[in-house]
């Protein structure tokens, strides 16, 4: 077997997708834990707490900082490599997470035992069905009362659409928590509190008839733990590696993060059987994760990670092949070389300088706004990734500067901070308006603010007469100019300097669309 074949096989790259609150940061602490990564635990926490302390949005802009080392973490756990990417918590950014789940092989789903399926499980559990994603769901919060198991898993099965098939399940729960039976190797793990920060998370017997266990957790609890097995296993799947890849049937675990009960089960299954990379598909042609040469696509842009240097670093997943400290790249969409130099990995313990990365790694590539998401890079072959999400903003507001001596550092920080994909920027052929668009509301308030932290601009957004964009382009050059001066007064360039016609009402936009049938409108800019 190849290097990169062998690499591949031991990676293991997923996010995990939650409600907020149901667990996921106390999760990534404990699995981390287990990685060896001990320090990162803390400053996960660290950034949790930075979170509580703010609104929402300033919570945001403070994580950003930690964020960065926390955004892909990667460490090795037996003869494995797992790289675990985050997932933004906040509901307003959607599209973020979008992009995320587009870069992993499969993911985690965390639910609170007490809350159950909760509103945004199920959006999150709709993007992974896209891509048939496969899942494993740790129920979470078993030390503290919660519904009752089986109908927990039937409401997974009828709101989620998956079928579920328990791994482990709970002796108990609350207060009378006494541990979980793993129904595929027979053995019962025991919960022992206050052995939260210590790897081996419990006490085991072989299996449930070992008499030493009924005369550790009672008679009682005994007979109650058989009667409620047998009802699992009539109501309840059997594990299928199939179907769990094809994304039909999810594995389920129950445990408690916060007392790492029940996690190392979870990691153990997690990495004896969740899917190594996977062939993707392109413009051209799928790529496997075995061939030899580098292929890989960007899914995240994050800005001034650090406000002294202003700089972008771009998260590129491998996909292919191995990418080697200092290499030259194809960039598809401008056609040059790009050297990637002082790239980025994400070990847990730390941000490090890439020596090596194989299918299934993020690394991270420091530029000046060249890089764009759902770029792809390959060591030549004209190819691009697909299926990176790119949302069309529904809502247009115009930038109003305090001082209107700062407009370049206004137009700077529109720019930049549209690269992150939450925004749009526009420039009007006709006017010096400055016009930004976006999916969410709120994301108004966040570059506010972030222009003013981050560029020392005081800016608001004001309504603007748009109501729909649409990116447009014609293979005639003349038929494309002839368009242009006769509708200067809609057309806007964006960061990129592509042409986006900007409507003011659908009306004018189906108008402008029936005088130039050569001219094509598409909703979205796509990548690439
Ligand atoms: P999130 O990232 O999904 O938003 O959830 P997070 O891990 O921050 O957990 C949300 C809250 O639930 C935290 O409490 C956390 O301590 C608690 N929690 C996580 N796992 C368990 C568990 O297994 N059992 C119980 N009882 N609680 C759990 P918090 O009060 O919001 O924060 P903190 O002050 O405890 O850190």
């Amino acid at each position: 077997m190849s290097d990169v074949s062998l690499q591949a096989a031991r990676r293991r790259t997923f996010a995990i997708i939650s409600h907020p609150d149901a667990g996921k940061t106390t999760l990534t602490e404990k699995l981390l834990l287990f990685g060896g990564a001990i320090q990162m635990a803390g400053s996960v926490k660290g950034r949790k707490a930075a979170r509580h302390a703010t609104s929402d949005w300033m919570a945001l802009e403070k994580e950003r900082g930690i964020s960065v080392t926390s955004s892909v973490m990667q460490f090795p756990y037996g003869d494995s490599i797992v790289n675990l990417l985050d997932t933004p918590g906040h509901a307003d950014f959607g599209e973020d997470t979008y992009r995320v789940l587009t870069a992993v092989d499969s993911a985690l789903m965390v639910i609170d035992v007490a809350k159950g399926v909760e509103e945004r499980t199920i959006k999150l559990m709709e993007v992974c069905r896209l891509r048939d994603t496969p899942i494993m769901t740790f129920i979470n919060k078993l030390d503290r009362e919660g519904k009752n198991p089986i109908e927990l898993l039937d409401e997974v099965e009828s709101v989620l659409g998956i079928q579920c098939a328990p791994i482990t399940w709970p002796i108990g729960m609350g207060k009378r928590l006494k541990g979980v039976v793993h129904l595929v190797s027979g053995e019962v793990h025991l919960f022992e509190q206050g052995r939260n920060f210590t790897r081996q998370d419990s006490t085991i017997f072989a299996s449930i008839d070992d008499p030493a266990l009924e005369a550790r957790i009672g008679a009682a609890a005994m007979a109650e733990l058989r009667e409620e097995l047998e009802l699992v296993e009539g109501a309840s799947h059997p594990f299928d590696l199939g179907k769990y890849l094809a994304g039909e049937l999810t594995p389920v675990f129950f445990g408690s993060a916060v007392n790492n009960f029940g996690v190392q089960l979870l990691l153990d299954f997690f990495v004896a059987h969740a899917p190594s990379p996977r062939p993707r598909e392109t413009t051209t042609r799928e790529v496997g994760p075995t061939e030899g040469k580098l292929s890989g696509f960007v899914f995240k842009i994050q800005a001034n990670m650090d406000p002294q240097h202003r700089d972008r670093v771009a998260f590129m997943r491998v996909c292919s092949g191995r990418f080697n400290a200092g290499m030259k790249a194809f960039h598809v969409r401008s056609g040059k070389e790009m050297k990637l130099a002082n790239a980025l990995t994400f070990m847990a313990s730390d941000r490090e300088i890439a020596e090596t990365a194989y299918p299934g790694d993020v690394i991270g590539i420091h530029n000046h706004g060249t890089i764009s998401i759902g770029d792809t890079f390959t060591e030549g072959e004209k190819l691009s990734f697909t299926g990176i999400p790119n949302f069309a903003p529904e809502l247009f507001r115009r930038a109003r500067l305090r001082d209107p001596l700062k407009l370049k550092q206004l137009q700077k920080g529109l720019a930049q901070l549209s690269e992150e994909g939450a925004t749009q920027f526009f420039k009007p052929l006709m006017s010096n308006d400055l016009i930004l668009g976006a999916v969410g509301v709120l994301q108004f308030d966040v570059v506010a603010y972030r222009l003013k932290d981050e560029y020392g601009v005081e800016a608001s957004f004001e309504p603007v007469n748009v109501a729909t964009a649409r990116w447009v382009r014609c293979a005639n050059e003349k038929k494309f100019e002839e368009f242009r001066d006769k509708n200067a007064v809609n057309l806007s360039v964006d960061a990129a300097g592509e042409y986006v016609y900007l409507a003011p009402t659908r009306v004018n936009l189906q108008l402008a669309q029936e005088r130039a049938p050569d001219v094509e409108f598409l909703a979205t800019r796509e990548h690439a």
